[in-house]
């Protein structure tokens, strides 16, 4: 038996590291050894293990020690006593009956067809890098304000909070955030509307999940947002991609006729990424054609809050009574990402019908994080952030502007008075993820344009580059950098010049 399970390491011999690494107890030793040797079949099914006393001696333990472990193995199942003595039982797997071992699963029949559609576009690179568009200022965080808010949370919430909370959100937290998206956003809605979701991609898996059957049409802007595509895959729902112009995306006219949508994915407020607004045309067009042919609007106000100057862009959703519109929302870049608190408004009638679904498929947590977030919005706090915030990313805007059209040609720059990041057009010259990879190398993090597109084309050639958490002062350095680097790729010197 020594050959098959090897011998026993002695447990009264500390290893030179004062005993950290000191060897099981034997009896445990031993179930592992016979267990392994069960399990891969160098201990058939069938076979006769040997007595106790036998095992005890050749082993060098003590016979009590192998009658413990035989009795662990016979309550697991992996042993038998019958009139002979121990036996090996007749396992499942395949090597502990003794049969030759098989390659494990081709991968192509392991895994949903699905999983195959997600394409890996996107590098997984540090977030908060100077350039990461999509990051918000992470050091001007009220982290003082913020910690005040959960302790309050805590005091008044314990130790209720600790428990299940009510599927679609702390209604607290609902509340807050209707009075204000009525407020800032012209959302139409009271609390009972909105479903608190963990950030916006799960409110996004929540409108597939409600509205849609598999195979059902869905669009999506192109160049667009990655996160609306994983969702409509996980919905095995067929993706039609939707052209972007400066008025927001383009829908050509047939395309209602042609491939009727269920869902239609739009960012009005500051198209991510090319930045352009949904003009109230289109804006109007969407929601009389979508009524006609039954399909929902999903409007991501990803970042609507951040309008640099003047009135903000209102919703879609706020434009007519009743709307098709299932409005999406983020705490991601108003307040921090790894808050995961997002939500979607759900039209009056649509909550109620689907409130059964909603209680089923979430389960409500992160509460204490709720009930400060509802505080820190009542209180004003959120609203005074959201003001330095707009404050300090149009100062952040302006100062990559002019570092980029240094330059660059201003033609090739995109985006408009809003958000956190700008585009910059590349051309064909220039392989934009060979630029993000060359600048991920020197330490900037600015996102290949053809990374969004459904349908990568000379259009979508470029960098989204973001300027939410890189100070003012550093733009014009890092663009420097980029400006070299795309020079560098175009055999051009490094100054004097103007890309494109
Ligand atoms: C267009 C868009 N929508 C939504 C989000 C927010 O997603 P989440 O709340 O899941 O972090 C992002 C974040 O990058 C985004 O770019």
């Amino acid at each position: 038996m020594i050959e098959i399970i090897g011998p026993l390491d002695n447990p009264l011999t500390a290893t030179a590291q004062g005993g950290a690494d000191k060897p099981a107890p034997l009896q445990k030793q031993l179930i592992e050894r016979l267990q392994q040797a069960i399990l891969t079949g160098r201990l058939p099914a069938g076979s006769l293990l040997p007595s106790s006393r036998l095992l005890a001696a050749e082993m060098g333990v003590s016979r009590n020690t192998v009658v413990i472990a035989y009795e662990h193995l016979a309550a697991v199942g992996y042993v038998v006593a019958d009139k002979q003595g121990t036996r090996v039982s007749p396992l499942s797997s395949p090597s502990a009956r003794g049969e030759p071992r098989v390659q494990p699963a081709a991968p192509q029949a392991a895994y949903a067809a699905r999983v195959g559609q997600f394409a890996a576009t996107r590098t997984h690179a540090d977030n908060t890098l100077p350039l990461t568009p999509g990051t918000p200022a992470l050091d001007r965080f009220p982290v003082t304000a913020w910690r005040r808010a959960l302790e309050r949370a805590m005091e008044h919430g314990l130790p209720e909070a600790l428990g299940y909370g009510t599927p679609a959100g702390e209604p607290a937290l609902r509340d807050a955030i209707a009075a204000h998206l009525r407020m800032a956003r012209g959302v139409r809605c009271d609390g009972s509307q909105v479903v608190i979701t963990e950030g916006a991609q799960e409110a996004l898996n929540l409108c597939v999940r409600l509205f849609t059957n598999p195979g059902d049409v869905a669009w999506v802007e192109d160049p667009g947002y990655r996160g609306a595509k994983a969702a409509f895959n996980l919905g095995d729902l067929t993706t039609l991609p939707m052209p972007v112009d400066p008025e927001g995306m383009a829908v050509p006219p047939d395309a209602w006729h042609t491939h009727p949508p269920k869902l239609i994915y739009t960012s009005p407020a500051h198209q991510y990424p090319t930045g352009a607004v949904l003009s109230v045309a289109r804006r109007l067009e969407l929601i009389a054609r979508a009524r006609r042919v039954g399909a929902w609007l999903i409007e991501d106000d990803y970042d609507g809050e951040f309008r640099h100057t003047g009135e903000p862009i209102a919703s879609m959703q706020g434009l007519v009574e009743d709307a098709p519109v299932l409005y999406v929302g983020s705490f991601s870049k108003t307040m921090f990402p790894a808050l995961r608190i997002g939500f979607v408004v759900l039209p009056r009638a649509i909550a109620a019908h689907t409130a059964v679904a909603v209680q089923e498929m979430l389960r409500g947590g992160h509460r204490l994080e709720q009930l400060a977030l509802a505080h820190f919005i009542g209180s004003g706090e959120f609203g005074r952030h959201l003001g330095r915030m707009r404050r300090l990313y149009r100062d952040r805007q302006q100062a990559l502007r002019e570092a980029l059209n240094a330059h660059f040609a201003p033609s090739q720059i995109l985006g408009g008075n809003c958000g956190m990041h700008l585009t910059l057009r590349l051309p064909a010259s220039i392989v934009d993820s060979n630029l993000t990879a060359r600048a991920l190398a020197q330490g900037f993090n600015p996102r290949a344009l053809s990374g969004f597109a459904l349908q990568p084309r000379a259009e979508t050639n470029g960098l989204v580059i973001g300027y939410g958490n890189t100070p003012a002062e550093r733009l014009a350095p890092a663009i420097r950098v980029l400006a070299g680097l795309a020079g560098e790729m175009e055999g051009k010197p490094k100054r004097g010049r103007k890309a494109g």
